[in-house]
């Protein structure tokens, strides 16, 4: 057990900072996977492991400019750089393991680098889940915005990828192809005009939750959550969590280890002006009578 301070850059085993931002972690062979967003030098997606989540091991820049790109059924854009040399954006990165290819399958948004209107999911997959991913490309689901995102794999293997479309007024949810590369259908336009970011998805007693923030920038909101008996099914109405900033945080996703259910979020350093300052927090999930709340706390033991 580790006992690390909310809000702030955390280190690796070896002091070094982890950069993860808008991250996910992947249970796997008896290690956790962080994988997030690093926008230093030449690098997009980095990837830290853990067997017990206190201390990470640093394993590899798994996506860079660089990055092996490979084509595949679907049209996409292959493009790891702006057409001045320049970095695109690839921001929210999850990943998913698809038992049936044996292939680890990494979702993220895509931006030219420039602005925020390509609104796309870009796609790239690995063997391993710390290895070289290969890219294959960006697209617009359906034709559709598609900007923060989240994926979510139930207890079947059923995998769905819900991001912010048209200008992020709906959040829209669509179930995944059996190899995870594509979409299959678009399930759900939730909560259209309530203009939701940051989609963090869990599954409590059989009940799925779903948290997001408001839509300010890099600046922290009140964040709501919703719940539904089935992701297909009908998601009630947003009900607010934590306070009016969530505690100083936006939404990254939700993990469950030992009977607790622990929300890691993003601090984003000076409003994203200093976006390398950025830090983590993990706030516990309290669940009760079906209900969730968020337990603020300036230290968190992993
Ligand atoms: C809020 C999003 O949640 C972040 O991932 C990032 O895209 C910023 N907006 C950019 O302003």
């Amino acid at each position: 057990m580790i006992t690390r301070k909310n809000g702030v850059l955390w280190k690796d085993m070896h002091g070094l900072p982890i950069h993860a931002h808008g991250g996910w972690i992947l249970a796997h062979n008896g290690y956790y996977y962080w994988y997030g967003e690093d926008r230093r030098e030449n690098f997009y997606v980095s990837c830290y492991r853990s067997r017990d989540l206190s201390d990470w091991e640093f394993c590899n820049h798994i996506l860079t400019t660089e990055s092996e790109m490979e084509p595949y059924r679907v049209r996409t854009k292959m493009q790891l750089k702006r057409d001045d040399g320049g970095k695109i954006n690839l921001e929210r990165p999850k990943v998913l393991y698809n038992e049936k290819t044996g292939k680890f399958v990494l979702w993220a948004h895509f931006e030219n680098g420039a602005d925020y209107r390509e609104a796309a999911v870009a796609i790239a997959s690995c063997r391993t889940p710390d290895g070289d991913f290969t890219y294959h490309g960006h697209f617009n689901p359906y034709g559709y915005m598609s900007r923060d995102c989240t994926l979510f794999k139930d207890d079947d293997g059923t995998a769905y990828f819900i991001s912010a479309s048209r200008d992020n007024a709906d959040m829209h949810m669509y179930r995944l192809s059996d190899d995870y590369m594509n979409v299959d259908a678009l399930i759900h336009r939730l909560w259209q005009g309530e203009y939701r970011e940051a989609p963090a998805v869990t599954k409590i007693h059989g009940r799925y939750y779903m948290l997001s923030s408001f839509c300010t920038g890099w600046a922290p909101n009140q964040g709501k959550y919703a719940y539904a008996d089935s992701m297909e099914g009908k998601w009630s109405s947003l009900m607010e969590i934590g306070d009016e900033t969530t505690y100083m945080s936006q939404p990254a996703f939700i993990l469950q280890k030992d009977g607790r259910i622990l929300y890691f979020g993003d601090r984003w350093g000076g409003n994203g002006e200093k976006y390398f300052e950025s830090g983590y927090v993990v706030y516990p999930l309290i669940e009760k009578d079906g209900r969730l709340s968020m337990q603020f706390t300036e230290e968190i033991s992993l």
